[in-house]
């Protein structure tokens, strides 16, 4: 079909068919669905009729091959001009098979893995008759309160970067016409989703335009020019305006300063909130400012449906923002080839093959045991063979592991922690007990916790939060764990046996209890499928554990927001002229992370050499090397992830004090070393102006190589123009 073809079947459309394609509606609406397409009740209420249905472009949240089929078929049959439904549903992390959640990812620092769950799950989702995802979720996070921290890949704009490009990879691959086993990417949520205020989800956004650009846009823009055909405007405002509403953010940065030509979808509802935002009176106004800012899709409320006609009939709203909406729909259904294969990918048997399959569950531990970071560890892990494990805690058999985004996902088929322990170790070294519930517990689960942890050697704890815990709408202000679980930690410490804590959650917590109290921490997240197994594997030694912190833990929820790359100030604390009070510092806390950005332990150890320049003058247009040798000078084999940092020493605007510009995550068996270098080019030192041009600054620079944010290396540099 040519895109002349295409233009030729806008005009042929009625206004109700054009319009019609702009509505997205869920899966019960329509007809083949298991819920039978019944209007009735609230939906009839909603002003839906069936010819809306009949008309309809999208549906949201079907799959499964026979299903999508059934309303594939049903709605060719009525619809006039046999324009086939896009289905487009949530395939966050997963969609059977489930992998770690998106923070967790982020930890591992493993992008070829990243790319590879999201190729796993584009092939499950397409033979379930997927055809978008609404991902990759790519806001950056600072503030753990927030529930949705854990669709992030984190703090860092340069890794979320990554990360974003990767997942469009794997969920789209090189082309989706003919590649029926990939689906198309929505990046989410445009913009700034994750500077909600107080961390409390939809909450307002206000911050400067430098620091949009300079923090914020970056993972989205890293998504679009990886090629993701659609994006998703967040619920949020941004400068004052809803984004769902915002004319400067979609038709003036996404379309025309960015390029942007795919298809632009509001969050669930977000449309009809323009009211509630107080941007709009009704309906109508809200329908003709979401058009005219740009939104082409509105998903699950209907002032498009109900307004749009009289407002391009009445002329306040032209039609050929309509039109411009309905060829970008039909556009994404063209190169989704579904045309001429409207049930693309669908296949029934192949569903059975490949959803959940052996090498999909593979790829799902790997990912699961690289995202697990590893906190503390004073000389208890791995476990050693011989000794008797005590198993407790609310997480030891729990299969809720998946994490809040995980629709399809099902926990009786998750491995637990428990299953996976008792698969490798003999069972008169495993004992287990459940201790508490997640917030609740009573004296009898306490005392047999107890008692089984008398009659072992070491105690391997699984604590947490659960799924609902975080997520959307899913914002807490306090961010320690559950009062009953310390008291069970608590308790547990007084008899004096060794204590692994294994945590499963969704957010950075305040650890400085557990801290205390545990001799060893594993931060395991929210691990997936394969979750038990990787924990196990990593308890056990048989793997060694190699995630960093993608998001700063923070040592109390009064510090938040902390992230590495916050500015000195003028006051900063520990400078050599700085007096004891008056400095930029709590007078309870530290200013730093409990646990900050790229931290994580490993069962051998690392040392670097001194970082070496091949010059200390960059110029533009030129590169300068950075080495430094790594060596593993533990005794076991082990994955490193070496990081780079740049600061500029005297911007024209205040730098960070540290900036991610490179890594490289590297192999080394024990006694290993290896050599790494990184390049440097002045393009990665440009930064937003005070007029928002993006350029660098001639002068001093420091590079800082090392493990972790907090313990580096440092070099200087100049850069001559
Ligand atoms: C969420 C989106 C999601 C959409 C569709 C909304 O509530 O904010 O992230 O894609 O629902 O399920």
């Amino acid at each position: 079909m040519s895109d002349q073809t295409l233009h030729s079947l806008v005009e042929e459309m009625t206004l109700n068919e054009k319009i019609a394609q702009l509505m997205q509606l869920a899966a019960p609406f329509f007809e083949g669905s298991k819920e039978q397409g019944e209007i009735t009740g609230p939906m009839a209420e909603m002003g839906v009729t069936k010819e809306t249905v009949r008309n309809s472009g999208s549906v949201l949240g079907a799959s499964g091959a026979k299903e999508v089929r059934e309303i594939q078929e049903a709605h060719l049959k009525t619809n006039r001009l046999g324009i086939p439904l896009l289905i487009m549903a949530d395939i966050v992390h997963g969609f059977q098979t489930i992998f770690p959640v998106p923070l967790a990812i982020g930890c591992s620092w493993d992008i070829k893995l990243a790319e590879k769950s999201a190729e796993i799950a584009a092939a499950e989702a397409s033979v379930a008759g997927v055809h978008v995802t609404f991902a990759p979720m790519v806001d950056l996070v600072r503030d753990p309160r927030w529930g949705r921290v854990m669709e992030s890949t984190g703090e860092d704009p340069y890794l979320n970067s990554e990360f974003a490009r990767a997942f469009v990879r794997g969920f789209q691959g090189d082309d989706l016409t003919s590649d029926t086993s990939r689906v198309a990417a929505c990046v989410k949520h445009f913009a700034a989703y994750g500077a909600g205020e107080g961390g409390r989800d939809y909450n307002t956004v206000d911050m400067s335009e430098r620091q949009l650009r300079e923090m914020y846009l970056p993972a989205y823009k890293a998504a679009l020019d990886e090629g993701s055909e659609m994006v998703m405007t967040a619920f949020n405002t941004v400068d004052g305006i809803p984004a769902s509403g915002n004319k400067r953010l979609m038709r003036g940065l996404l379309r025309e300063e960015w390029g942007f030509d795919g298809v632009l979808i509001s969050d669930w509802s977000a449309v009809k909130e323009l009211i509630p935002h107080s941007v709009a009176v009704n309906e109508k106004e809200a329908a003709a400012k979401a058009l005219t800012a740009g939104v082409d899709i509105e998903m699950m409320t209907l002032c498009y449906v109900n307004h749009l006609k009289e407002l391009i009939e009445n002329r306040e709203v032209s039609e050929d923002l309509l039109d411009e909406a309905v060829l970008r729909i039909l556009g994404l259904k063209k190169k989704l080839g579904l045309f001429e294969n409207p049930h693309r990918g669908t296949d029934e048997q192949r569903e059975q093959e490949v959803i959940m399959s052996e090498p999909h569950r593979a790829v799902a531990r790997e990912l699961a045991a690289k995202s697990c970071v590893l906190l503390k560890n004073e000389n208890v892990l791995p476990l050693q063979s011989g000794q008797k494990v005590a198993l407790i805690g609310p997480f030891a058999q729990n299969g809720d592991i998946l994490g809040p985004w995980s629709w399809k996902g099902s926990r009786e088929a998750a491995i637990q922690l428990y299953d996976g322990l008792k698969e490798r170790l003999a069972p008169d070294r495993l004992s287990v007990s459940k201790g508490c519930s997640i917030e609740t517990g009573t004296e009898e689960e306490l005392q047999q916790a107890l008692e089984t942890a008398a009659h072992a050697d070491i105690v391997v704890l699984a604590l947490g939060e659960n799924s609902d815990m975080s997520g959307e709408a899913g914002s807490r202000s306090d961010i320690r764990l559950p009062e009953i679980q310390h008291e069970l930690l608590s308790a547990l410490k007084k008899i004096g046996k060794p204590i692994v804590t294994v945590l499963f959650n969704g957010r950075p917590l305040d650890l400085r209890d557990v801290t205390e109290q545990s001799d060893a921490i594993l931060e395991a997240w929210f691990p997936g499928t394969e979750g038990g197994h990787a924990v196990a594997e990593l308890l056990l030694g048989k793997v060694n554990p190699s995630g960093r912190l993608s998001m700063s833990f923070p040592h109390s929820v009064g510090q938040v927001p902390v992230y590495y790359n916050c500015f000195n100030t003028g006051r900063p604390q520990g400078a050599p002229d700085a007096q004891e009070r008056y400095v930029s510092q709590y007078l309870d806390v530290p200013n730093e992370a409990l646990y900050p950005f790229g931290f994580g332990l490993s069962y051998t150890s690392f040392s670097y050499g001194e970082p070496v320049l091949s010059s200390n003058v960059l110029k533009p247009g030129e590169a300068i090397q950075l080495s430094i040798t790594v060596a593993n000078t533990g005794d076991r084999d082990g994955d490193e992830t070496v990081q780079l940092y740049v600061r500029d020493m005297a911007g024209e605007v205040v730098r960070p004090l540290k900036e991610l510009k490179a890594f490289e995550k590297v192999a080394l068996v024990a006694g290993e070393k290896k050599e790494i270098i990184f390049t440097l080019k002045e393009e990665q030192l440009r930064y937003h102006h005070s007029d928002l041009t993006l350029a660098s600054d001639p002068g001093a620079y420091t590079a800082y190589v090392g493990p972790c944010s907090s313990n580096v290396k440092e070099v200087t540099f100049s850069l001559v123009k």
